[in-house]
């Protein structure tokens, strides 16, 4: 089995990557360019096992177990005894193929490197690196440490036993698999579009308000979050980018057409509950949280 893990972007998934990893057992190094994204993974750590000790989830021990399972690294370098590094950084393919370019110059022959990317080609990132087949896609849901599932994404290039190997251990970190073709957005976010797309023009066709919608979802429509909630949660500008990527790779089928108020939402930093206000009011200073 996988011991050493070392993931890159300490960001909402990656965090959330390590976390379950070092929960599993496994060293994990965490990576991120910038140093203030690394203590802030660091801080919110500590509040999330500090709430699992509360509800009598963990104790004191298991705490510390966690704690001292990861290591935040400032260094790309720092990763190369790594026997799989999950990428968690920006979704954008020309900067994900660079980091793994570098990545591949500093680690084992036989590591893996995957990517947790939502919806860009694994074939087109695998295409980057001097030994393709080590190249797997490995999508976490968000909040990783809390969904169950994970889809495992086989490029072309991948070998059997890269495939086998990364399902095996992720299964053992107490998650489900589903193995996904290498298509755009593969099961989940593909299904999701329409979801965020459809809301999105039912309010942009002045047919209900961001809260409306929300509620008809969950109280009729039996969902846990409201498709507004949910992009709240998730990241404006993530979830825009996805969207983008997926319009793009089905060759601009108008099923998956972005919308102008997530696109604005992104590009006025609205990001959702981490950049304190998206469609919804995080603040502190709103007078009552919402939702
Ligand atoms: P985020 O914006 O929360 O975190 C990204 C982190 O990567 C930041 O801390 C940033 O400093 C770091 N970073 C950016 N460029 C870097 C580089 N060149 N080298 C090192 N670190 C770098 O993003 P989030 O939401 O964690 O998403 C990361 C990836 O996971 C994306 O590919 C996204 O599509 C995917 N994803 C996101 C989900 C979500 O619900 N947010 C769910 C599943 C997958």
């Amino acid at each position: 089995m996988i011991h050493k893990v070392g993931i890159i972007g300490s960001g909402t998934m990656g965090s959330g990557i390590a976390q379950v990893a070092a929960t599993a057992g496994c060293a994990v190094k965490l990576y991120d360019a910038n140093t203030e994204a690394l203590d802030k993974a660091k801080t919110s750590l500590k509040k999330i096992l500090n709430r699992l000790i509360e509800k009598g989830r963990i104790d004191e021990a298991e705490k510390s177990r966690i704690q001292s399972n990861i290591q935040y690294v400032s260094s790309l370098k720092d990763l190369s005894d790594s026997e799989l590094t999950i990428e968690a950084i920006v979704e954008n393919i020309e900067i994900k193929k660079k980091v793994f370019q570098e990545l591949e110059s500093y680690v084992s022959k036989k590591t893996i490197i995957a990517s947790n990317t939502s919806s860009l080609s694994i074939a087109s990132i695998a295409s980057a690196l001097k030994k393709p087949s080590r190249c797997i896609g490995i999508h976490f849901f968000n909040p990783a440490p809390l969904m169950k599932l994970v889809e495992v994404i086989p490029a072309i290039q991948t070998s059997d036993k890269v495939r086998r190997k990364t399902a095996e251990n992720i299964k053992n970190w107490g998650k489900t698999v589903a193995l996904a073709k290498d298509t755009p957005g593969f099961i989940v976010n593909r299904v999701a579009r329409p979801f965020y797309g459809e809301s999105l023009r039912i309010y942009e066709e002045g047919i209900a308000d961001f809260a409306t919608i929300d509620w008809a979802m969950k109280r009729l429509g039996g969902f846990r979050m409201g498709p507004f909630e949910l992009m709240d949660f998730i990241g404006n500008d993530v979830n825009y980018v996805v969207t983008e990527t997926v319009f793009e790779a089905f060759y601009y089928d108008p099923r998956y057409k972005p919308a102008f108020t997530q696109k604005r939402f992104a590009e006025a930093g609205y990001l959702g509950r981490k950049s304190g206000k998206g469609y919804y009011d995080y603040s502190e200073k709103a007078s009552k949280p919402q939702p």
